[in-house]
């Protein structure tokens, strides 16, 4: 199986944002996606669960196949959710529920898991993420790093064959940020695919085995993580040059 993206464009009204891009990989590939502060990473990330439509394209992800010729419908956006997983910036973590409440909520609504099921899960989960201590905390109650990692937890209650990240690792602490790396790792050897925006050079090098460099909207260079030590477009050069 694989992730194909296939000559993708993507408006933000009548302002396009992703010009053309076409990306194709094997799965259990941990694709990191780089590029300058407005290069449109995120955007193109949020095309991947379908946060944002294209206007045209196609995308093959998880099973799922999807021609932007005609608007996907909810419910294939709904089944494509459940294979892809996001892990959000801001961790977007239901405050009113506890950690382990967090964690089962979806599950048993949208999958439909029986709640001791999706304890079980939840536990083996928040041991894996050493978050056992805090699962009857609320997320406010919680560090950064905390809510990060309960962040992915849940993404993961899911089961998703992929797992998306924006800026995994911003704004935590160096300890924190090897957790972070840690369980990246980890994860990539379970089998899972990972695409992961980050500015964070040294994060984007010890997890990748592929680069996506983007600018303006443009994927501008994109390989195996050979291409940190061998960039061969300039803008890529420079960009690892700062
Ligand atoms: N919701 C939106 N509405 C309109 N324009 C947007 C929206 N989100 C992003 N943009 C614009 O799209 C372009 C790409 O933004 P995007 O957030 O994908 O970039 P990025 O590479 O993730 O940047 P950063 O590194 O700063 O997070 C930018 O010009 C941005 O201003
Ligand atoms: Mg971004």
């Amino acid at each position: 199986m694989s992730i194909q993206l296939n000559a993708i464009n993507c408006y933000y009204g009548t302002h396009q944002v992703l010009f053309n891009i076409t990306l194709n990989y094997s799965t259990a590939e941990t694709l990191v996606l780089l590029g300058p502060s407005g290069a449109g990473k995120s955007s193109l990330l949020r095309v991947f669960n379908l946060l944002e439509i294209p206007r045209s394209g196609q995308l093959k992800i998880a099973g799922h196949h999807f021609d932007f010729m005609q608007i996907p419908s909810k419910k294939s956006i709904r089944e494509l959710r459940q294979n892809v997983g996001m892990v959000f910036q801001q961790y977007n973590l239901w405050p009113h529920l506890t950690v382990i409440q967090n964690l089962i909520e979806a599950p048993c609504l949208v999958l439909r898991l029986k709640k001791d099921t999706a304890i079980e899960r939840a536990n083996r989960l928040l041991q894996r993420l050493r978050l056992t201590n805090v699962s009857d905390r609320f997320p406010l109650h919680l560090s950064g790093g905390q809510q990060q990692r309960v962040a992915i937890a849940r993404a993961l209650m899911m089961e998703p064959q992929v797992l998306l990240f924006d800026e995994p690792t911003a704004a935590l602490d160096p300890e924190i940020k090897a957790q972070i790396i840690c369980i990246i790792q980890e994860l990539a050897q379970t089998g899972i695919t990972q695409v992961i925006v980050t500015h964070e050079m040294e994060v984007a090098r010890k997890i990748a085995s592929h680069v996506v460099y983007m600018e303006n909207g443009h994927v501008v260079e994109q390989g195996g993580k050979t291409l940190f030590t061998r960039p061969s477009t300039t803008e890529f050069s420079n960009y690892l040059s700062h």
